[in-house]
């Protein structure tokens, strides 16, 4: 576990354009966040929030500035299977699970490049599912669930290597309200319990306004505490 406090997630001066400098996305952003901390970024559709996370997961390279994670340079191919097997866990907008697969076959797939024994990793997939209320789903295939019941699968697979730092895009924007609050309640109670860092993007007040801190995402700027 990292040091409570420390700064986990760091983005400096970054800047990121598609279609060769055409679209600019994100202009001289730079955050911090520290260990423990559930930070929302929040702004409206389009302005740039899962670019940032996408940036942040090493899942995209920025044009121009620094990035780290844990200590890690997500920018450097060399670090990005270290990040995701050990210290970042990622719930994507659309849960990209696997429908054919049953949930605890989804919840496992991280352990896969790791190697662990499978009865340790058995073990754990309960364990996450019974904290997020899916034991009892565990054998069924995810094209059976209920948008709620995918997005917890999603929640437990990004947990599953224990992650210090998870990074949540919209993970109830394909939610009715109810199960919005409920999942987005489980996405706290975790933070706390496990004392993980989440960077959590939304364009909807409540959520943001329920997170420890609010970074504000207009037109690619990060604009801090508000
Ligand atoms: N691969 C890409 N090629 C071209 N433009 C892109 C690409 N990815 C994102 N964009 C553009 O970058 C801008 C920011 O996109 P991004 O997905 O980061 O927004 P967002 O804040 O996550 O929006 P939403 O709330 O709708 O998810 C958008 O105008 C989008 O069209
Ligand atoms: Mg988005």
């Amino acid at each position: 576990m990292s040091d409570r406090g420390s700064i986990v997630v760091r983005a400096r001066h970054v800047w990121k354009s598609y279609d060769q400098g055409r679209v600019s996305v994100l202009q001289d952003a730079s955050l911090e966040v520290r260990a423990g901390e559930v930070v929302a970024l929040w702004g409206s559709s389009g302005s740039g929030k899962s670019t940032l996370l996408h940036l942040l997961g090493g899942l995209d390279t920025p044009d121009r500035g620094e990035l780290s994670v844990c200590g890690l340079d997500p920018t450097l191919e060399s670090n990005r299977l270290e990040l995701r097997r050990r210290h970042l866990g990622f719930v994507f907008q659309l849960h990209n699970l696997i429908p054919d697969l049953t949930v605890e076959e989804n919840i496992r797939i991280p352990a896969l490049a790791l190697g662990r024994p499978v009865a340790e990793t058995a073990a754990r997939v309960r364990d996450l599912a019974t904290r997020v209320g899916l034991q009892h789903r565990l054998s069924h295939r995810i094209q059976d669930l209920s948008g709620g019941e995918r997005q917890r699968t999603a929640i437990c697979r990004a947990l599953l290597n224990a992650p210090a730092v998870l990074l949540a895009d919209e993970p109830t924007g394909s939610l009715d309200e109810a199960t919005g609050d409920s999942v987005f309640a489980l996405l706290r109670s975790l933070a706390q319990h496990d004392r993980i860092t989440i960077i959590l993007a939304t364009h909807e007040r409540r959520f943001a306004e329920a997170c420890d801190r609010i970074v504000r995402v207009r037109d690619g700027r990060l604009l801090a505490n508000l």
